[in-house]
């Protein structure tokens, strides 16, 4: 394939105005697409896309239907069409189960789970008429193994393998492709919070001997995004340098 690997496509990428969101939307730009960078703080999103040729930054809260509805009308108003859609938007909220709180837990599910439900669907509607697409969501290593002080986290990042492989089962005839990537430590200001010697410990668990970087992730979404990765769907791939395999 010589052409750029997504020229001519349109993507959307949320939580994109900063850490891996932010990678992806650079390398699908490299990659000739035009991107709709997503962020609850839309200003920063804006300031984002401003850096890319062919992208416009928006305003989106995933957990809103309506604005997850306006913003795949505005990549489609903007740019024809939606090839893409990566759903990377989140935080943590980490807590034992002795602290957590009924309202940390919900937020969490509620924007990892439920907000990358509300943007597959409205993709889906694009897509499915299109006849092709490919859907890519950010879960985490967390949601394969489980982290003390995760059990939001690890419950939403489980949950959505569940929603990827059901999902890939009912859009596959339609020519669009549903997968997932868990990423394990990767430097970006989510894990701001750890404290030194829990990185440290995981450092030791790493078989490549180093944190991941947000570009690692990117390019692993890229594939994925593209149809490099033409007969792959319902797959779940592990950025993890191996930790946790
Ligand atoms: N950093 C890691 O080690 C790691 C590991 C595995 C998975 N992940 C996942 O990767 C994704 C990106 O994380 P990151 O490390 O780049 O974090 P980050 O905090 O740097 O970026 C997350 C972005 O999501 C945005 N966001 C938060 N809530 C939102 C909402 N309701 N609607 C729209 N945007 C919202 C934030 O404003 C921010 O720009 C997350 O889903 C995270 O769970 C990260």
């Amino acid at each position: 394939m010589s052409e750029p690997l997504l020229q001519g496509r349109t993507a959307v990428v949320t939580g994109a105005a900063q850490g891996i969101g932010l990678a992806i939307a650079q390398a699908f730009s490299r990659a000739g697409a035009g991107v709709v960078l997503a962020d609850i703080d839309g200003d920063a999103a804006v300031a984002a896309a401003a850096t890319l040729p062919a992208a416009i930054g928006i305003r989106c809260d995933v957990t809103s239907e309506d604005e997850v509805a306006a913003m795949v009308g505005q990549a489609t108003g903007a740019f024809g069409s939606l090839d893409v859609m990566v759903n990377n938007a989140g935080f943590v909220r980490d807590a034992t189960l002795r602290n957590l709180t009924l309202e940390d837990f919900r937020a969490v599910l509620d924007v990892h789970l439920v907000g990358a439900w509300l943007c597959t669907r409205a993709a889906a509607d694009v897509m499915r008429e299109q006849k092709s697409g490919s859907i890519v969501n950010i879960s985490s290593l967390s949601g394969k193994v489980g982290n003390p002080g995760q059990t939001n986290y690890s419950a939403a990042k489980a949950g959505m393998v569940g929603l990827t492989k059901a999902a890939a089962k009912e859009l596959g005839r339609h020519g669009v492709r549903v997968n997932a990537v868990q990423p394990g430590l990767i430097e970006t200001a989510l894990i701001g919070g750890m404290r030194p010697e829990v990185i440290e410990a995981r450092l030791a668990d790493i078989p490549l001997g180093r944190i991941g970087q947000p570009d690692d992730v990117a390019k692993v979404v890229l594939f994925l995004a593209s149809d490099m990765a033409s007969y792959v769907t319902g797959a779940v791939i592990e950025i993890t340098g191996g930790r946790g395999m």
